[in-house]
């Protein structure tokens, strides 16, 4: 994506991205799909900035009068007085003022635009701007509204880390496709409670594309991915049991490379990946999720392999003492069922979105967020503003939770994988477990929000404000 030149005595770098819909071809075998995307694009364009160089979003809404999917009334912010079609965009892992981070209920319709500010002063990391709209996110960002924003920085490029052509942005998410190559959204049986709990696909596009190949040299290459999914996680490895060397998570590198058979991504979760093709050259490989479903190819080149070392060490990352917490939060993560059994509603902290915000940090303070999972899933939880990083797990006695209301451990502490040991911003909460996540509530006061990044959760209650304020806590 390049800035619009228009406007030369602009202050900052100005873009345009326009909110729309058209019809791609995911597979030569398909025909066109009917779909949303940024200037016809989905994933939309890669934005690519400087760290602490700020730009200016113009995100247009020209989206039709009718939404693709079902809408779901019922779901808090989707009543039926609201128009079906709308939208607001939030750039996932941006450090940005409270009116330019895309609140779910800041949305507009056709025809309106809204224009955002990203300081950008934060360390290099890949982002992804996404739809945020209140009660249809799980609608819009399925037709296709979310794209990868990258962030550079000086000591990224002393790095020399494979780029240009050997720099590689990789979205993954599977959709529901039809016969007739259309997007499919699931319901639930009932059409009066349309929303169903999860959704999970037929297929997963690569960067929008089904089963796409790309033609790689015998080198090393850097892999920016994104689970863009709505509720599916991946574990990503490669045909030929290669090992894949992880070098960055959310929000940017890990302190040192990492060897890996398999990389798992919850939806909203980043990877930086190193893969080196040197040895593979005239070799056909498979990027996979599990043991037997591929992704894409990579078709090596026979030219001569090209070594190039991997730097032993990426970028410190300081840990934050526990000592400097001012204040420890207990989280609880609640599913609620109906007499059948079926999924109805899932909270933070057991309350709902209206509820008054019970979550302000004090501006520039240390806190712990202590996430008390009590339902049977892994939640993928994301905080807006942010990057925390990951204390601990450790299993609790469920019964006792709920029968005494205190928290009481029957397993070890258990220190994020090696994968996680840098600066996050979405963390799987596991099933038993407590999670805690420590985090300097810095940037600007405001109003944000923090959920669980299963879009159907999020859509349905587990999503929450939370304030940073000035001065007293609360
Ligand atoms: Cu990916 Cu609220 O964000
Ligand atoms: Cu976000
Ligand atoms: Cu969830």
């Amino acid at each position: 994506m390049r800035p619009d030149p228009a406007d030369p005595s602009a202050a900052l770098p100005f873009y345009r991205m326009v909110l729309g819909e058209f019809a791609a071809r995911v597979h030569r075998d398909l025909a066109p799909t009917r779909m949303w995307g940024f200037n016809n694009l989905s994933p939309g364009p890669v934005m690519e900035v400087r760290s602490g160089k700020g730009v200016l979003v113009e995100w247009a809404n020209q989206l039709p009068q009718r939404h693709l999917f079902t809408i779901d009334h019922n779901l808090m912010g989707a009543e039926s007085d609201k128009p079906d079609v709308r939208s607001v965009v939030h750039l996932h892992g941006a450090k940005a003022p409270p009116e330019s981070d895309g609140y779910p209920e800041s949305w507009f319709v056709g025809g309106k635009s809204s224009i955002c500010h990203y300081p950008n002063q934060q360390d290099a990391c890949l982002l992804w701007y996404h739809d945020h709209a209140m009660g249809i996110n799980r609608l819009n960002i399925y037709a296709g509204l979310l794209g990868l924003y990258i962030i550079r920085d000086g000591a990224e490029d002393a790095l020399g880390l494979p780029g240009g052509a050997y720099e590689i942005p990789l979205v993954l998410f599977d959709r529901k496709f039809t016969v007739d190559g259309q997007l499919e959204y699931g319901v639930s049986p009932d059409p009066a409670a349309p929303w169903v709990p999860e959704f999970y696909g037929n297929a997963v596009l690569a960067n929008g594309k089904l089963f796409p190949y790309l033609d790689v040299q015998p080198a090393l290459y850097r892999f920016r991915v994104l689970n863009g999914s709505n509720s599916q996680f991946y574990n990503l490895s490669l045909s030929n049991g290669q090992l894949i060397a992880q070098i960055g998570t959310d929000q940017g590198l890990l302190p040192a490379p990492i060897a890996a058979k398999a990389v798992l991504l919850a939806p909203g979760e980043r990877a930086d990946l190193a893969i080196d093709f040197s040895g593979s050259a005239g070799e056909e490989l498979t990027l996979r999720i599990g043991p037997v479903e591929e992704i894409m190819q990579f078709r090596v080149g026979r030219g001569a392999a090209k070594k190039v070392p991997m730097p032993e060490k990426l970028r410190e990352v300081v840990p934050i003492a526990e000592s400097a917490a001012v204040r420890t939060r207990l989280l609880t993560l609640n599913e609620y069922k109906s007499p059948k059994g079926d999924s109805m509603t899932m909270l933070l902290g057991g309350a709902h979105w209206n509820a008054p915000v019970t979550e302000s940090p004090i501006l520039n303070t240390v806190e712990i967020w202590s996430l008390i999972n009590l339902t049977e899933d892994v939640h993928p939880i994301h905080l807006h503003l942010v990057r925390f990083q990951i204390l601990d797990r450790r299993t609790f006695d469920k019964l006792h939770y709920f029968v005494k209301g205190e928290l009481k451990f029957i397993g070890p502490a258990m220190p994020p994988d090696p994968g996680e040991r840098g600066w996050k911003d979405t963390v799987r909460a596991h099933p038993q477990m407590v999670t805690r996540i420590i985090a300097r509530f810095e940037g600007y006061p405001g109003r944000y929000v923090w959920h669980c990044h299963i879009l159907e959760h999020e859509d349905n209650e587990m999503m929450r404000p939370f304030e940073v304020v000035e001065g007293a806590s609360g």
